[in-house]
């Protein structure tokens, strides 16, 4: 992984990497082993890279991956089909009053990323790329890939990526 990228991706997210909503998805399990805010952190690089690749918007890309499962709430509190549908709506909620206000680009990301699972389709491709890096992420989750991954490598170190804070869970 190139540190170069590394770092032009931690200037677009940087400020929301430290808030304390983004930091409480490390206590948040979204797969098995794996932190909602890794999660994030993952479909974050992956789609800022996406969009750079087609000529997207990289910065609302990685902003709309990192706060794209930005719900906040235990998963197991409600069945998995009803958890599925509504968790991007609650992610858009919390990402309105973290950030005040967000790109029509980013909004959808948010709220479309389960497509085609739900009804709401991507329409940007900033959308697309979030839609794409998460179930790309997810699979690699799954297949215990990520945590193998540079990716992974460089953003547990504890310093300087975000404030000190390492990426691990809890
Ligand atoms: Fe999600
Ligand atoms: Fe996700």
């Amino acid at each position: 992984m190139r540190e170069e990228r590394w770092s032009a991706y931690l200037d677009c997210v940087g400020e929301l990497l430290s808030t304390p909503q983004v930091q409480a998805m490390k206590h948040i399990r979204h797969h098995p082993g794996v932190s909602c805010f890794e999660h994030s952190l993952f479909v974050s690089y992956v789609a800022f890279c996406l969009a750079e690749k087609w000529r997207g918007d990289p910065r609302a890309a990685a902003r709309a991956g990192l706060l794209h499962d930005l719900y906040l709430h235990d998963p197991k509190c409600m069945p998995s089909y009803k958890q599925c549908f509504a968790h991007p709506v609650a992610a858009l909620r919390n990402a309105r009053v973290l950030c005040g206000s967000l790109s029509r680009e980013e909004e959808n990301g948010i709220l479309a990323h389960m497509w085609p699972l739900s009804s709401r389709a991507p329409r940007s491709r900033v959308a697309a790329a979030v839609c794409l890096a998460d179930k790309l992420c997810a699979t690699a989750e799954v297949l215990g890939l990520w945590r193998r991954s540079a990716l992974c490598r460089t953003a547990c170190r504890p310093a300087p990526a975000f404030g000190g804070n390492a990426v691990k869970n809890g």
